[in-house]
Order: structure tokens, then C-alpha cells, then sequence
């Protein structure tokens, strides 16, 4: 059980698949989900997880604040969800076309999301935004699309942040402007003339190692004002917040409706799921573009995001989260003032970043999380991490143990 006097085991089977690894997967391991940028201590290789609890190949058990990096928002292996996806299975999950369950899913998103009169459905968030890109582009008959540096969109030639395999002529087409930047965002429009395909903007500023921003309410304005002047697409990219922030859309509490919406990740609770949602003057060009791919119809997960919205909307998922975010962001305040220590948390409550002051190479980041690993607790020194609705207050309560004794190693070593 994790528990305040929790001691991660080592991790030697993890270390001897690893080794396996090596052998025959590149690098041992690609993409985001690599432990090979985080400090050692991490696993790499996981055997079970339910709720809010992950278990690593070594028996160690933690409390997990990455939740897969995002698509868990009900809890691991939710019950519910799980068994909407049984269900489908063995009715139909791929076959020559879709089920039924495509336009129940459509309905309930067209029904839940204001700014949602059609969607379409992929696996990753990439192929959503991807797909978003395309449509506005079929839509405007231009090819300039304006992109806040340092944000991530995938990991397809045009969006991928490491350059090895990509073209110049992959990304020749973006301009960029800077996140809650006004000016900026004025200065690459104008530089495309009337070229401008579409804006695409993220929920709210989610780049890795740096402070997260929440979109000010004038620069949300000034991107709607904007795309609607130069009568290009407002595309929001909600694969990482979708669901988290508001069922709506995450700039709905902004009172801002995007044209087109990329979203993934929390759709299918872990069932791979992506869609694209959009306004009825863009249902023609969406039309047009050919987007598809072999596994894009399974109804399987299609019926898994079904019954994942109407758990969040059941559950009232969000206000869950923001409850329990708010108490380990105040307890960590709490916890950090009292050993004089400077700590940024920023962001949503219920999607953290944790940043040490002065901490330009994660050092400080590096040592408080492994040692809440160490006691338990699966937190991230540089990426923005996820509360789920499976999240209870008795797991905060432990954490906050575990970020006691990470803020005191913190302590000891400034
Ligand atoms: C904001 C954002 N957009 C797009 C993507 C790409 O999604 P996927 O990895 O499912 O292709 C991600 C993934 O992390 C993301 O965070």
C-alpha cells in the first residue's frame, strides 16, 4: 500500500528489460514516454494500475499525478468505461465501416460542446490537429498557419519539435508569434499578407520546462477578433486540457469559440480516440479533405468515450479536480513557505507545473521528485502533470507526505 512510510523497492527487473530493450527497440525507447530525459530513479516498465495507483514491474506502487500524460481523467481502468469498451467488443469494434456508436459519439459532442456542429473522429491528437490544419487550409485556399513558439502540436513533420528526419520545407508554411502576446500575434499575421489560413493556439500555455500561462482574456479576444478580420480559423488545440478545464472547450469560460477543435488524450479515458469538432461553415471543407486511417472507425473506443463523457458529466469530473488540485497546491504552498523555499506552481490547479527557483537544469526539480518517488508518489520535475476524477482527498493527504520529504531533501541541498 502507498502509504507516508512507503520506500520504493529497486528497480531491477525494470533495469533488466531495459537491458532487453536496448537490443531491439531504438534508444531503448522513443517519444515522450522515454525516462531516459528524467532522473534515475524512474521506472520505465509498468505492470498494473487502478484508480489513481500505478504499479511498476518491480511491485513498487505510486500514486500517479501523469495519468498516462493525460487520457486518464476517470482513474485507471475505470469500471464503467472499461465495460462500455468490453461491451462494444464483442458486438463489433473494426470492421468495413463504422457502428452505430460513431453518431452517438458525434451526437453527444455536437450536444456538449457549443462550438461543435460536426466532428470527426482519428487515434492521436496529432491526426486531429493535423486534419485542423487541412480543413482550414481546404477551407481558406491558403497555406500560412500561425503558431505560438515553443508550443506543442505532435508529432507529424510540420509540428514535431526535433528536427532529425523533417524537412524545412515540412514546416516552411508557420509563422510564429508569442503565447498571450498580442503585438506579436499582429506581427506574423500581417507578415503572410492574405495568406493566413488559420491561427492555432493551445488551451492555455502547456510548453515542458517553462512556467505555464493561462490564456489573459484579451489576447483569447484578440485571437478571435483577429481570425475573424483576416477571415482565417481560429483552431484550438485542446488534446491536452480537453475535458479538464471545461466539457465545453477549454476557452468556453472565456466566452471564445473556436472554429475548429483538435482534441484526444482524456476523450476515451486511455482508449485511443482523437476528433476534430467544428463550425458549420467549415463542414464543407472538412468534407473535402481526405482524412482517414485503418483503425479510425473501432467502435470499441468510440463507445469508451461515450461513456467516458457522461461519467465527467455524471461525476461532475471537473469540479473534482479542481477541488483536490487546489489542495496539494496549497498544501505544497504551505509546505515550501515553511522551509523558506521558492516553488512556482502554475497553470490549472487540476493540470500542476511544479518549478523550483533558480533551477535552470531541474536540480532542485530533479531531487524533489525523485524523492517523492521514492515515497510513492509519481510526479514530473519539468512537464505539467494531471489530476483525475479517481484522485481522492486520502491521496493528496499522501502525496503531501511525499512532497514534505521532497522539499526537505530540496532544503537540504540549497
Ligand atoms: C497540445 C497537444 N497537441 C497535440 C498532441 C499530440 O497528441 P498525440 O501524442 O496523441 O499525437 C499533444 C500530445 O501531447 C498535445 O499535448
Amino acid at each position: 500500500m502507498v502509504g507516508s512510510s512507503y520506500i520504493q523497492k529497486k528497480l531491477l527487473r525494470d533495469h533488466s528489460l531495459r537491458a532487453r530493450a536496448e537490443k531491439v527497440i531504438p534508444g531503448g525507447m522513443w517519444g515522450h514516454m522515454s525516462v531516459k530525459a528524467l532522473p534515475e530513479g524512474y521506472p520505465q516498465y509498468f505492470s498494473n494500475a487502478k484508480g489513481s495507483c500505478l504499479t511498476d514491474v518491480d511491485g513498487n506502487k505510486y500514486i500517479d499525478f501523469m495519468c498516462g500524460y493525460g487520457p486518464i481523467i476517470l482513474g485507471h481502468k475505470d469500471e464503467d468505461v472499461d465495460t462500455a469498451f468490453v461491451e462494444q467488443l464483442r458486438e463489433i469494434d473494426l470492421a468495413n465501416g463504422p457502428s452505430e456508436k460513431l453518431i452517438d459519439l458525434a451526437e453527444l459532442m455536437v450536444d456538449i460542446i457549443p462550438a461543435a456542429d460536426w466532428a470527426m473522429f482519428s487515434k492521436n491528437g496529432t491526426d486531429a490537429t493535423t486534419a485542423c490544419v487541412m480543413i482550414a487550409r481546404s477551407k481558406t485556399g491558403r497555406r500560412k498557419i500561425a503558431v505560438a513558439r515553443g508550443a506543442y502540436h505532435g508529432a507529424a513533420p510540420w509540428c514535431t519539435p526535433r528536427l532529425a528526419g523533417t524537412t524545412p520545407e515540412d514546416r516552411s508554411h508557420l509563422v510564429y508569434f508569442n503565447y498571450n502576446d498580442i503585438n506579436s500575434l499582429e506581427a506574423a499575421v500581417s507578415s503572410v499578407g492574405d495568406d493566413l489560413a488559420g491561427i492555432l493556439v493551445s488551451a492555455f500555455r502547456h510548453d515542458t520546462r517553462v512556467d505555464q500561462e493561462l490564456p489573459s482574456p484579451n489576447f483569447a479576444r484578440a485571437v478571435r477578433e483577429i481570425a475573424n478580420r483576416t477571415e482565417a480559423a481560429l483552431i484550438l488545440d485542446d488534446v491536452r486540457a480537453g475535458f479538464r478545464i471545461n466539457l465545453g472547450g477549454s476557452w468556453e469560460p472565456l466566452g471564445i469559440h473556436p472554429d475548429l477543435s483538435a482534441w484526444s488524450k482524456a476523450l476515451g479515458n486511455g482508449f485511443p480516440i482523437a476528433s476534430v469538432t467544428g463550425k458549420d461553415v467549415y463542414r464543407n471543407a472538412a468534407q473535402q479533405v481526405f482524412v482517414t486511417g485503418s483503425f479510425w472507425c473501432g467502435a470499441a473506443a468510440m463507445a469508451a468515450a461515450h461513456a467516458t463523457i457522461l461519467k465527467l458529466i455524471r461525476m461532475d469530473a471537473i469540479s473534482h479536480m479542481e477541488i483536490l488540485g487546489n489542495m496539494l497546491r496549497d498544501g505544497i504552498r504551505e509546505q515550501a513557505s515553511q522551509l523558506g523555499i521558492k516553488v512556482r506552481q502554475t497553470g490549472p490547479v487540476q493540470m500542476p507545473q511544479i518549478l523550483f527557483h533558480e533551477d535552470p537544469e531541474f536540480r532542485l526539480g530533479n531531487l524533489f521528485c525523485i524523492t517523492a518517488l521514492k515515497h510513492g508518489v509519481y510526479l514530473h520535475p519539468w512537464h505539467n502533470m494531471f489530476l483525475s476524477a479517481a484522485h481522492s482527498e486520502t491521496d493528496i493527504e499522501l502525496a503531501l507526505t511525499a512532497t514534505q520529504h521532497g522539499l526537505e531533501a530540496v532544503a537540504a541541498a540549497n
